[in-house]
């Protein structure tokens, strides 16, 4: 953790097992980055590749990855699913314990990719420059930078902080143990971090607990200003995995960028 991170800024990736659980249906993004990859060649160099959900779909599409996360208990949980796929899949992934503001793998990659609000994890603009700089260590000469970060949604941002909203309870996947869950949200206006606050309160009795989840909030025009003055040049802008405009519908916003020739 460096010191620019805020406190509880990890939290939400300690519990990997549970944590793969509550995003076991996410799968809106796969084939776009597997078929980005396929269309601009390996290998992939992904950042915060978290439990190896992405790394692991494109290693069984045949491209070679290497993914870097920062949080061991991300990375003991995807090598534990890397261990139940082939042998051919295995060896193409390799993980690597590391910060994405100051990884240096020494090599470079035709792809670096961002998956899954990643860089919503960058908290202050010196973290999104020194990741913006990882990325261009690490890219080829015209090689592809593709990312996506949700859509800021002003009617999120302005809920009150103390009500939590109820969802159905959960099961943790390893205990067995049932939770009420309930989420609450709030919204930093000065630093445009929201926080969304996880309660599970045990069914059966006892004091509730809490996770947090911080993610910086970037508005489009943001997103387009930082990787212009970073050196890129923003090849697709998009709402969606499949090429969505960017309106008031759009949850993300997914980005293909490219490093502008010095
Ligand atoms: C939402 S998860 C996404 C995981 C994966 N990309 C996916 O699509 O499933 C975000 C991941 O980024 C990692 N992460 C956040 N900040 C990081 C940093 N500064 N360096 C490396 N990893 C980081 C977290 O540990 C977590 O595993």
């Amino acid at each position: 953790m460096s010191a620019t991170d805020p406190p509880h800024s990890l939290d939400h990736y300690r519990d990997a097992r549970y944590y793969d659980h509550a995003y076991r249906r996410y799968k809106i993004d796969v084939d776009f980055y597997v078929e980005l990859a396929q269309t601009v060649g390996g290998p992939v160099m992904e950042l915060g590749g978290g439990t190896g959900r992405i790394s692991l779909a494109l290693a069984r599409a045949g491209i070679e990855v290497v993914m870097v996360d920062r949080m061991p208990s991300m990375l003991r949980r995807a090598e534990a699913r890397f261990a139940k796929a082939t042998k051919a899949v295995r060896e193409r992934i390799t993980s690597v314990e590391g910060d994405l503001r100051d990884v240096d793998l020494g090599r470079t990659f035709p792809l670096v990719i961002g998956p899954f609000n990643v860089l919503q994890h960058l908290y202050t603009r010196q973290d999104v420059e020194r990741a913006l700089a990882t990325v261009r260590r690490h890219l080829e000469e015209d090689g592809r930078f593709a990312f996506d970060v949700l859509v800021p949604e002003p009617s999120s941002l302005i809920r009150d902080p103390l009500r939590f909203y109820k969802n159905r309870p959960i099961k943790h996947p390893e205990t067995g143990v049932r939770y009420g869950y309930a989420e609450a949200f709030e919204y930093d206006h000065d630093t445009q971090i929201q926080t969304t606050v996880i309660q599970f309160t045990p069914l059966d009795g006892g004091e509730p607990r809490y996770d947090r989840l911080m993610q910086r909030q970037f508005f489009p025009r943001e997103v387009e200003a930082l990787l212009h003055y970073n050196g890129f040049e923003i090849l697709a802008h998009d709402g969606g995995f499949k090429d969505e405009p960017l309106d008031e519908y759009a949850e993300s916003q997914v980005v293909v960028a490219r490093a502008r020739p010095a």
